[in-house]
């Protein structure tokens, strides 16, 4: 363990300059109590089920920039040549996602035990968290010898030839097949258990003398690694970057071999009370891993932290906190320097610097770090920000390190500036402008691909939530990809970056409440260090609905020590945990800096709202829904009567279609803890001091199929899991996005069993007022009453043939929309959402097929059977509909159409070029195929 004891020696002259730096090498190259949700501790189980690199620049290896379909780099770690010229010796970190093996379980027959809760086994993984825990007290001594001797998958030599070929990010339990055992939580899944990776590494002979670590960005869950058949460290939580030092153990000039164990506790039973997690967690190495060879003399693991104090038209200060490792056993005197450049949209870096920071010594004694605290600023700043009036610019502060003159580690650390303010009263700022916060909580998985990372996909997701309005994500409830980060820095989203799920109470019996005493500090400060330069994160969420929020000095002690953590590692953003019960006369709300509530901001269960008693009572806290509506439907599901009002919570008898185990997308049925989007927005509307909200949930997600417990996923989204736009898309589209002229109408109009029933309306639109025809016949213009987000024509009798609406704003027409009367499904209709893919194993497209009418009309119940095919370079990695129901294993080439749609994700082989043509068929319909290039 290193002494982190030396601080700042030197301010660097702030240095305003257009022009290079000139270095000599810049590297271009259960709430306890009544009524909680998670039963335990007295609390009611509501409802019937559920239970409740961009590495900028040219530089480095594999850091593709997110958004081009890649796997990207994750910020702040640098990059650089592996062999630059020039006798300098910069970082080199390599992507090493290819060529794994992986098994499941323990080697047959071991009888070592390395499970984390064996105390041995405990001792030698707490040493990895040392670097962030602050109290030297606290830290782990190393035992002696070696953890895993004998246990034939750790050791070098053994044969794993007969082992599954895997490149990384995998989740081996996204393929299935779904099973009883696991609980609906989790997704029905087969996440619990123990798997092993391997993988070979050949060092040159050159890294000898090098500091060479392995970076993980996820591995779910409680990883230990080996090398060459030695321990080197580990790390429990499934969500947590981490860095574990291989220097020790490496045999450069050789093969090297990694071992690395993970272990998902397996439930007793399939009541997910039992278990690990309140949804599907993914299993698996589901993160990018990387190789990272330095100089002994280094900037360390986030040793660059970024600020800007202060930022006017034509200034920004950018305050730059930088800690250097000396990992030789000599002293060594450097300087560090650092030159500012801009990044375009792409995240190429300008030619030039933009500003810089001038050179300041450190003098770091063998085996030690310091830091230095410098400081510069940019003239006329370019503000990172979110639209419609603000752009995501962004800066990269290239830092070099030079020791006697040579350049030892070039390292870049991608950052934005912009101002935040939080205001108690008027809601949320940024540069100077008040933005509502419209934003989504969302889980890790990326639905049918499972909780493996991939950049196209997550992009494809915020590109939906852009077009929909939202400017906000809450990592629900955990710490995210770091790419999803780096798609919201460039993408122009703000983010609620969340820590834990639970704290010391339970929710599951196996959740993260038993390693939180060892493990919270070390979580929680590796999460802000890495996290804190992104300019899209602009609140720390501590904790969501943790059991000790209900009252008790050991809910706010608790919450004081992580907002203390917060404020230590980031005093710039405000912490925040969100509360479905705490009250605003308790002791929880206290020690944290803002208010987030769950559900109870506008009502839990029908009570009054909370936001206007939490304002009186804090009126220093800025406050904001943290989670609101969880709102339940399924894409193309309507079941009647219509519920009346503001809607009810799902039932039997409300909205639920319980045989089929569908929920109505009138958007009018919620869980019993919830309510309508409708009535969130009315409270948004009344309480404008609140800064906005986070909608339970974005998308639909892998587990918590409440109300339906044997399904597989949610229905809370408001687009489904295959993302496939529900309704209720168009509704917050239309509240979010008032100046985007809209109308959507809802529902389908294929009813031939209803023909002169009762079928109500609805129509979502940014306009104040529209008018709806049936086959040509007014049915009436209606105007929205204040505090009312949607049109309804309740009355109307079902006549086949076309629905159309005309939306007025201010009295003139402002958009228009129709849905016609389908016939019968003839054909299959195929639409890539991008036809062009990158041929790196990585990119996607995401082919979407229709079952249509002879005039390509969407047969809109349509459950047809389809099969798809693919020849040519590429390969279909999963199918799916976005039914919760479907329990076919996402790998199928089979998948049954849900209300008329179906969806092929399709990737091109890796290193191949060419066009990969998709097919789809389904009895008694034509088929059709689609034509992709792979570049
Ligand atoms: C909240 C909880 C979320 C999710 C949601 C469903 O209470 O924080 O994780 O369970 O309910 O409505």
């Amino acid at each position: 363990m290193r002494s982190r004891s030396i601080t700042l020696l030197a301010v660097g002259l702030a240095v305003l300059a257009h022009g290079n730096l000139g270095c000599s090498n810049d590297s271009s190259g259960g709430e306890a109590g009544a009524g909680g949700k998670y039963g335990g501790n007295g609390g009611a189980t509501p409802g019937a089920a559920g239970n409740g690199g961009a590495t900028p620049g040219s530089a480095g290896n594999g850091g593709a920039t997110p958004g081009s379909g890649g796997n990207g780099g994750s910020s702040g770690n640098g990059g650089g040549p592996e062999e630059p010229g020039g006798g300098a010796r910069p970082r080199t970190r390599l992507l090493i996602d290819d060529d794994w093996r992986f098994t499941k379980g323990d080697p047959p027959g071991s009888t070592t035990d390395l499970a984390y809760s064996t105390p041995a086994v405990r001792s030698w993984v707490l040493p990895s968290g040392n670097d962030f825990l602050n109290d030297p007290a606290k830290r782990a001594a190393r035992p002696d010898g070696n953890l895993g001797d004998g246990v034939a998958y750790v050791t070098a030599s053994h044969d794993d030839s007969s082992w599954k070929s895997v490149n990384l990010p995998h989740d081996y339990a996204i393929e299935g097949p779904f099973t009883t055992s696991v609980s609906g939580s989790m997704g029905r899944l087969p996440s619990p258990g123990v798997a092993w990776y391997r993988k070979k590494l050949s060092l040159p002979a050159s890294d000898a003398g090098k500091s060479i670590f392995i970076d993980i960005d996820g591995a779910m869950s409680y990883s230990m690694v080996w090398l060459n058949g030695q321990f080197v460290g580990g790390w429990p939580y499934g969500y947590a970057s981490y860095r574990l030092d291989l220097t020790p153990y490496v045999k450069p000039g050789e093969d090297n071999v990694l071992a690395i164990r993970l272990d998902n506790p397996v439930p007793r039973d399939s009541n997910w009370q039992s278990g690990s997690s309140r949804w599907y967690p993914g299993a698996g190495i589901y993160r990018s891993v990387w190789l990272v060879k330095t100089d002994p003399v280094h900037v360390a693991q986030w040793g660059a932290y970024i600020t800007t104090p202060e930022v006017s038209e034509t200034s920004a200060t950018v305050a730059l906190k930088l800690t250097v490792d000396n990992d030789s056993k000599q002293d060594a005197d450097v300087s560090v320097a650092t030159a500012i450049f801009e990044l375009d949209a792409d995240g190429r870096r300008s030619d030039v610097a933009v500003a810089s920071i001038a050179p300041v010594a450190l003098q770091i004694p063998a085996g030690t770090s310091a830091t230095a605290d410098t400081e510069g600023a940019i003239a006329s700043p370019r503000l990172w920000g979110t639209g419609p009036h603000q752009r995501p610019n962004r800066y990269v502060a290239v830092t070099t390190v030079q020791q006697e003159g040579e350049t030892v580690d070039v390292h870049e650390t991608p950052f934005g500036v912009r101002t935040l303010k939080f205001d108690p009263d008027a809601g949320f700022f940024l540069n100077g402008e008040h933005i509502k916060l419209n934003g989504v909580n969302n889980h890790h998985d990326l639905g049918a691909l499972g909780a493996a990372v991939n950049v196209r996909a997550l992009e494809r997701q915020l590109e939906m939530l852009a077009e929909m309005g939202c400017n906000a994500l809450r990592t629900a409830h955990n710490p995210p990809a770091p790419e999803l980060l780096e798609l919201a820095d460039k993408m122009g989203f703000l983010v609620m970056d969340e820590a834990f799920d639970v704290w010391v109470r339970e929710k599951a019996a196996l959740d993260f409440h038993q390693i939180f005493p060892d493990w919270h500090e070390q979580d929680l400060r590796s999460l802000l260090r890495r996290d804190r330069n992104h300019p899209s994160v602009v609140m720390w969420s501590i904790g969501n609905e943790v059991g000790e929020q209900g009252g008790g000095a050991e809910g706010a002690a608790i919450a004081k020590e992580l907002t203390g953590i917060c404020h230590e590692e980031d005093p710039t953003r405000p912490t925040v945990s969100g509360m479905n019960s705490a009250k605003a006369d308790g002791p929880f709300p206290g020690p944290i800096d803002a208010v987030g509530l769950n559900y109870q901001g506008t009502g839990v269960r029908s009570g009054p709202a909370q936001y206007p008693v939490f304002h009186s009572s804090f009126p220093d806290k800025f406050i904001v829904g943290t989670e609101t509506t969880a709102t339940l439907s399924s894409r193309g599901v309507y079941t009647f009567p219509v519920a009346s009002g503001a809607g009810v919570p799902a039932s039997d008898t409300a909205g639920q279609d319980s045989p089929g185990r569908q929920v109505s997308s009138y958007d009018l049925y919620f869980a019993s803890w919830a309510y309508s989007p409708d009535k969130e927005f009315a409270s948004q509307d009344r309480y404008s001091f609140v800064g906005g909200e986070f909608v339970w949930s974005g998308f639909d997600y892998l587990g918590e199929p409440t109300p339906f417990d044997s399904s597989r996923s949610s229905y809370f989204g408001i687009i489904d899991l295959a993302g496939f736009k529900k309704d209720r898309f168009y509704l917050y589209q239309a509240y979010w996005r008032p100046e985007l002229p809209m109308a959507h109408i809802l529902p389908h109009w294929t009813w031939p069993e209803r023909t002169g029933q009762v079928t109500p309306v609805h129509v979502y639109t940014s306009g104040d007022e529209a008018e709806l025809f049936l086959n040509g016949q007014s049915l009436g213009r209606k105007r929205k009453a204040q505090l009312e987000y949607r049109l309804r024509w309740d009355d109307v009798r079902y006549e086949a043939g076309e629905l159309a609406v005309v939306a007025y704003k201010s009295g003139m027409e402002w958009a228009t929309a129709s849905v016609k009367t389908a016939g019968a499904a003839s054909k299959l209709l195929l639409t890539p959402d991008r036809s062009t893919i990158a041929g790196d194993g990585r990119d996607l497209s995401f082919v979407t097929v229709a079952v249509a009418d002879d005039e390509d009309r969407m047969a809109p119940r349509a459950m047809n059977s389809i099969h798809f095919e693919v020849s040519g370079p590429g390969e279909i990695v999963a199918t799916d509909n976005g039914d919760p129901t479907d329990m076919t294993a996402f790998p199928s080439k089979d998948r049954k159409a849900f209300n008329g749609l179906a969806l092929a994700i399709v990737r091109a082989k890796a290193g191949q070029k060419g066009q990969i043509v998709v097919s789809a068929k389904s009895n008694g319909l034509a088929e059709a195929s689609t034509t992709l290039v792979a570049e």
